[in-house]
């Protein structure tokens, strides 16, 4: 079964760097926050390598923002611990922390100007002139707004602000950077730009980032790994391709992305393939699953690795669905089509519109639809 859920990583003995350093930069040990009888954490337990870009997914009410105020210091965890670089820090007080957190709405001083703004936290710190006029024009070279210094917030664009945000996180050169939906204030093609743009800031400076949102794109852009959460637990963790292309769960299949699900029971098993029977037809899956035979699973397909065509294929016997076409809608670069299968269930499918003279598939036309036996994902929960 491809796709594990959150690893537990056994606890490093106090005051030492738990063996592999860098591997396990941040390491937040069987973390839980209860509000009375809510667990809004539940029992997480993780390990985050120097450098890397750790999104933390979830829907609303998830637990995302309590796990990263516990790591800021904002929020005191009923149990568990958390470690910086080794060290246990979750009785240290916010200030105490190396840690910088960018909230979700990243409040700029409107008094202030730009270059005011990223300089308030080292003036308050107590750094000398000459080192803060250094550092506010470095960063703000680096988020590219150095002919804006002498502006006030309400004179720049939401993208701009979010960058000024963001040089103000970084100024005092945290060890750890926790954003918490950096973006949500932005409209859509501003945050897909600016996505990148933060990513690549955040890249170059090379802080550790542990990054809160409930926008999938937001996660599989920005992020090295991706943590799906639900109710407070890690459901899944993993790369986000490994996420997408492997999900170890129906719930994670569905949570990200589109897919068509299909319920079935196990018919044939072996160490190379295994065959499950839906109402719509057997599918041939290329691995084994060493499960019981009659036993109910799902599969998992998603819309972009289906083939349609209107002539029936030389093989029909697995991995072949038979269906009229009921919708259609062109996006441009591919098209979506939703197919009646035999038992009445849709099936959705995006295709890639590369010729413009292609085979020109209708609502109301009779298609075969099929996939490639590695292209199916065996769901067990
Ligand atoms: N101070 C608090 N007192 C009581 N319950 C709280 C408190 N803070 C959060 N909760 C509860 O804990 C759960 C998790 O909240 P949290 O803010 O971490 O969710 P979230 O994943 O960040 O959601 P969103 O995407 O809406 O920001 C929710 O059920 C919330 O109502
Ligand atoms: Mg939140």
């Amino acid at each position: 079964m491809a796709g594990t859920a959150a690893q537990v990583t056994p606890a490093a003995p106090p005051g030492t760097m738990g063996g592999s350093g860098d591997a396990q930069f941040l390491r937040v040990d069987r973390l839980t926050k209860r509000f009375g009888e809510v667990a809004a954490v539940d029992d997480v337990s993780i390990a985050i390598r120097k450098g890397e870009i750790f999104a933390l997914l979830g829907s609303s009410g998830c637990g995302k923002s309590t796990l990263l105020r516990m790591l800021a210091g904002f929020e005191t965890p009923t149990s568990g611990g958390i470690y910086l670089e080794g060290k246990e820090i979750s009785a240290l007080r916010p200030f105490e922390r190396p840690i910088n957190m960018m909230f979700q709405s990243y409040a700029l001083f409107p008094h202030l100007t730009v270059w005011e703004n990223v300089a308030f936290g080292l003036k308050r710190h107590g750094q000398p002139a000459d080192r803060v006029k250094a550092q506010v024009e470095r960063m703000l070279g680096l988020v590219q707004l150095k002919p804006y210094a002498q502006r006030k917030p309400h004179q720049l664009s939401g993208g701009q602000q979010q960058r000024v945000a963001l040089a103000r996180s970084l100024a005092l050169e945290p060890r750890l950077l926790l954003l918490d939906e950096p973006l949500g204030a932005l409209d859509r093609k501003l945050r897909a730009q600016t996505q990148f743009e933060l990513t690549s800031i955040i890249k170059s400076v090379g802080v550790t980032c542990v990054l809160v949102t409930h926008d999938q794109e937001e996660a599989m852009t920005m992020a090295d790994r991706i943590a799906i959460m639900s109710a407070g637990s890690f459901v899944q963790v993993g790369a986000p391709r490994e996420i997408y292309e492997t999900p170890g769960s129906r719930f994670v299949a569905d949570f990200i992305g589109t897919v068509n699900l299909f319920e079935g029971a196990l018919v044939e098993d072996e160490p190379d393939h295994c065959v499950i029977e839906t109402s719509v037809g057997r599918f041939y899956i290329g691995h084994g699953i060493t499960g019981v035979k009659g036993q109910r699973l799902s599969v998992a397909l998603r819309p972009e690795k289906i083939e349609l065509s209107t002539a029936a294929p030389a093989d029909t016997s697995s991995n072949c669905l038979q269906g009229r076409v009921v919708e259609c809608a062109y996006f441009g670069a591919t098209s979506l089509y939703r197919v009646m299968l035999s038992d009445g269930s849709r099936l959705q499918v995006s295709v890639p519109n590369t010729e413009r003279h292609g085979e020109v598939i209708k609502v109301g036309s009779d298609v075969f639809a099929t996939c490639a036996a590695d292209s199916l994902v065996v769901l067990v929960s």
